[in-house]
């Protein structure tokens, strides 16, 4: 479980954000996106700062810890000071943190990697829509995880920015098999397949997923897989 990333059973991976789901009935409602087929659960973690919205903290994946023991948790952390979160979110039981670098720079990104598996988690880095892959591709290597943001972080169901998919199909060229690409903000069964073809293992998605009835998640995360 802790290697999902680096040693995948299956490609893709279906990622429900619980930024969409129902707060109130959050252990039911995780329950319930794994069952019906998803791989791992995403924590969007905002500050207030670096994004205009404030989400949740380490006390809200030590309880999904709690509640669903096997869960594959990934983190994902926009906000100012990643370096001050990454410890307390790890203790708290994520499996794999990921930061910005627009936050804290690439060097930074680095040594806050080794940090985080060192405690015996996986780590990614993040890039915005207007952050060319050269921010990150000279020191590729060093991350278990790219994830490229196809919305501006900040909120669920915004419209999905197709022009990302040129920079993800040129980070996804130069990263390792045990390396995954990761996608989030925008995506549905209508463009999953354009994600996918653009190189990208780890699909995110939080409304589309979360914002239709139970019964419906199903044949939802079936169509972000795709036919692979
Ligand atoms: C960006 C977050 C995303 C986002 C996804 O604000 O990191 O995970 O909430 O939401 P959807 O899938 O609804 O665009
Ligand atoms: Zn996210």
């Amino acid at each position: 479980m802790a290697d999902l990333f680096t040693r995948p059973p299956r490609l893709p991976l279906i990622a429900p954000s619980i930024l969409s789901a129902d707060f109130a009935r959050m252990g039911e409602e995780c329950r319930g996106v794994l069952g019906a087929g998803a791989d791992l659960l995403h924590l969007d973690v905002m500050d207030g700062h670096f994004v205009p919205n404030l989400t949740m903290g380490p006390a809200l994946c030590a309880s999904l810890r709690r509640a669903l023991p096997g869960a594959f948790l990934d983190v994902h952390l926009m906000v100012e000071e990643p370096e001050r979160f990454v410890g307390p979110f790890v203790e708290a039981g994520a499996n794999h943190v990921t930061f910005h670098v627009e936050a804290i720079g690439l060097e930074a990104c680095v040594r806050l990697a080794e940090r985080v598996r060192s405690l015996g988690a996986t780590a990614g880095v993040a890039i915005n829509p207007a952050t060319p892959a050269e921010a990150v591709l000279p020191e590729v290597a060093a991350f278990d995880l790219v994830l490229v943001m196809s919305v501006n972080p900040g909120f669920s169901g915004q419209a999905f920015i197709g022009a990302v998919l040129d920079k993800t199909r040129a980070i996804s060229a130069c990263l390792r098999p045990d390396q995954r690409l990761e996608m989030d903000g925008g995506i549905g069964p209508g463009n999953a397949a354009g994600v996918r073809e653009a190189g990208c293992d780890v699909l995110v998605a939080a409304s589309a997923v979360f914002g239709v009835p139970e019964a419906q998640r199903t044949p939802v995360i079936v169509a972000l897989r795709g036919s692979r």
